[in-house]
């Protein structure tokens, strides 16, 4: 299974003729900045619009743009690219190409290799609006839906050429993360998971506030892992500075008290809740009007207990798998082995924080997964969203699996 999509993946990036094609420059970077092993075709009408020659630097390899070329090793490249490859995003999709791939015509390097792929195909159309429109494109989209390709719908907004409506090729991140979507397992279709993520802040004053350092990183990764593989997700975050996850229902928190009316407003509904947002224990226990001015030596505040979330959904919960988190700076197995029995969880994610490549803000995580029956599983340090889908994989066979089986009956 592709865990974070496509480390050391073999992806074939296929470049139309359309005025996108410059974007697809920014797709192949970020295709190799994530680990895969990138190869690009390129139509024709393609090298109109950006050469073959930075493609060829950026992915260290040579374009695939001519279908006769002397030479033996390049003779069967349509069919060797094609059996090696892991993935294929197809971005800008024209019009034409779309036709050309609808109906089974091969007659350039890029139509001839699909006709010989297996792997998953991300199809990304881009194109005037009025094309876009036209029957015969959006019955070529249809068969090409039916035919097992992920089509991404193109955005909306003023067109190079004038016009405004959808068309636009959709931004290289969209794209980038669509295509994370396409090579995930659908394990989770029909699963309703609720994730929450980030920090919660607690007023002292209008402009001071009690926070920590959760960036919501780990809670977006699971969110965007659990989406790419196919569940309905609603993702409840305290403030950070990352984007909505596409698809996912994203409700913006701000206080421990609106994160708490949130999960608990959502919990009946949920299958799975995985709580990864740090919510402060503690806020002041009356939050000034006006801005606390300066002159005494010292000021006290007085805090009082937060409502413990993780605690009332133990407590609470029915059918739903139960999943939490837990960042420490010292006896990580004594205190989340405590945690997953007082709080009746399923899963407890534990991490030590405090080091630059695990916990808050980091991009990777080390983390111990400590289980219900009493099992644990150390993980290496790995990127957040490679740690989420191992979490999603854990819940999906251990814990879902075991939640279906049939209790055994005595006759
Ligand atoms: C300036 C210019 C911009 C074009 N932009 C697009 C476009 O965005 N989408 C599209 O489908 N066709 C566009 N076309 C038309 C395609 O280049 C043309 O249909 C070509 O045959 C496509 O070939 P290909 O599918 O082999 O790349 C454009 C043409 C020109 C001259």
């Amino acid at each position: 299974m592709m865990r974070n999509g496509i480390k050391n993946k073999k992806v074939i990036l296929a470049v139309c003729g359309g005025i996108a094609a410059y974007k697809s420059i920014e797709i192949l970077r970020l295709l190799k900045k994530a680990g895969a092993e990138v190869r690009v075709i390129m139509t024709q009408s393609a090298q109109w619009f950006v050469g073959a020659l930075t493609f060829e630097a950026l992915s260290g390899q040579s374009v695939f743009k001519d279908m006769f070329q002397e030479g033996s090793e390049a003779s069967f490249r349509h069919i060797d690219w094609a059996r090696e490859a892991d993935g294929v995003i197809i971005a800008p999709a024209t019009a034409n190409t779309i036709g050309k791939l609808a109906n089974g015509i091969a007659d350039d390097p890029l139509s001839t290799f699909m006709l010989a792929v297996a792997s998953p195909v991300l199809i990304c159309p881009s194109m005037n609006t009025h094309m876009y429109a036209n029957q015969a494109v959006q019955r070529n989209l249809d068969t090409l839906r039916s035919d097992g390709y992920v089509v991404v719908e193109p955005a909306s907004g003023q067109l190079a050429c004038g016009t405004t409506g959808p068309g636009r090729l959709p931004e290289p991140e969209e794209i980038f993360d669509r295509f994370l979507g396409c090579l995930s397992p659908k394990d989770l279709v029909g699963k309703k998971i609720l994730v929450t993520a980030g920090p919660t802040i607690e007023p002292i004053d209008p402009v001071r506030f009690i926070s920590n350092r959760s960036s919501g990183k780990m809670g977006f990764a699971v969110a965007r892992a659990a989406e790419h593989r196919g569940a309905e997700v609603t993702l409840i975050s305290g403030p950070t500075h990352l984007a909505d996850p596409m698809n996912v229902t994203t409700i913006r928190v701000r206080t421990a008290e609106e994160m708490a009316g949130h999960v608990f407003q959502q919990m009946e509904n949920a299958d799975v809740i995985i709580k990864s947002a740090a919510v402060s224990d503690y806020g002041p226990k009356e939050s000034e009007a006006h801005k606390i001015k300066k002159g005494k030596n010292e000021l006290v505040l007085h805090l009082q207990q937060n409502e413990d979330i993780l605690k009332v959904l133990g407590q609470k919960k029915k059918h739903q798998i139960l999943v939490g988190f837990a960042a420490e700076t010292k006896d990580l197995e004594k205190n989340a082995t405590q945690k997953l029995a007082e709080k009746n969880l399923d899963i407890i994610a534990g991490n030590l924080v405090g080091s630059s490549d695990s916990g808050f803000e980091s991009d990777t995580n080390t983390v111990t997964l400590f289980f219900k029956d009493g099992t644990t599983e150390s993980l290496p340090t790995m990127e957040k969203l490679e740690v989420a889908h191992i979490l999603l994989d854990r819940i999906a066979t251990k814990v879902l699996r075991a939640a279906k089986a049939p209790k055994s009956t005595k006759n």
